[in-house]
């Protein structure tokens, strides 16, 4: 694998070979000293250019803990502020030889930029606009799997604001692709269209979506995307769309998954977010491995050594 630009058009045997290799870098956290070799005298560079916890800090966790030197790059105190333009940016980067950019910003379409423009570096989407979250799917499928010992046959219910969403993007054309059924509810405001053509089945109601589901997965209201009133209010919307309790009863034992930062009593209760079906910070454990596996997996395809551009 070159770069991870996307589910659409990943190989299901290279999402499904990531999946496998991730549990034996669960086993590294655990180690005393959590270190592999796998990325030694290797760089990876963070050019985040929207605002990340999860997936900044698991990026970087992952390359320390497979021995890569990683760089993480402050948009807010860069020469971006002195008017540097983004390519400009990537290539004063590229500049110092990094094996692999992980990219996240707020337009659509920069990773594949990344990797025209700078062909020395692999490139890793951790975001890009309202498009695609790969790794963020990748480790829910492999959070889904650890609980229910396959995908296959599972159907996952998706909940929330889907239109601004690229977590529900990636999720819906990787759980599909690896074989489970995708419903999904939501405001019809916040409702993207052609969800058929991705193979997901929208239901009238968050209950009819949940009915005898393996697996929610709440999505927040993207607040920070909106430029016009999509949902009447909060209060509302928790009301009507809510994950709270009473509607995840009747679901027999499925887990919830929410890939953060929560929107707690808007999408999500605090007492589902924080009860015994969350999965929510297994997750971000998960996310940690995931990455490590994706990132050992491009830099297995990688020649060791620098390139000299001079
Ligand atoms: N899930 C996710 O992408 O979270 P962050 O924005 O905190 O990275």
């Amino acid at each position: 694998m070159r770069h991870l630009l996307r589910i659409r058009g990943l190989p299901v045997g290279q999402a499904r070979a990531i999946l496998d290799e991730a549990p034996r870098y669960l086993d590294v956290a655990d180690q005393p000293v959590p270190r592999t070799p796998a990325l030694l005298g290797r760089t990876v560079v963070l050019l985040f250019r929207e605002p990340s916890t999860r997936t900044r800090s698991s990026f970087q966790l992952a390359a320390k803990r497979l021995s890569a030197e990683p760089l993480a790059f402050a948009s807010a105190s860069s020469s971006l502020s002195k008017g540097e333009t983004f390519l400009d940016t990537a290539r004063t980067l590229a500049a110092m030889a990094p094996d692999i950019i992980v990219t996240r910003s707020r337009e659509s379409g920069i990773p594949e930029l990344l990797a025209r423009e700078i062909p020395t570096a692999s490139v890793v989407n951790a975001g890009d606009g309202i498009s695609e979250h790969p790794t963020q799917a990748l480790l829910d499928a492999f959070t889904i799997r650890r609980h229910r010992g396959r995908v296959r046959g599972l159907t996952v219910a998706i909940i929330g604001d889907l239109l601004h969403s690229r977590v529900f993007r990636s999720n819906a054309l990787l759980l599909t692709m690896l074989g489970a059924r995708v419903r999904c509810a939501g405001p019809p405001t916040l409702m993207p269209p052609g969800l058929e053509r991705l193979g997901v089945e929208p239901r009238p109601s968050v209950e009819e979506a949940l009915r005898g589901a393996d697996a929610v997965m709440v999505l927040r209201i993207q607040h920070e995307r909106m430029h016009d009133s999509f949902i009447p209010s909060r209060r509302e919307y928790f009301h009507e769309f809510g994950l709270t309790e009473e509607r995840l009863r009747p679901t027999r034992d499925a887990i919830v998954l929410h890939p953060g930062p929560l929107n707690r009593a808007v999408e999500i209760s605090s007492a589902v977010a924080d009860g015994p079906r969350s999965v929510i910070l297994e997750q971000v454990r998960n996310g940690v491995a995931v990455r490590m596996a994706v990132l050992a997996e491009i830099a297995r395809g990688r020649p060791r050594g620098r390139r000299r551009r001079d």
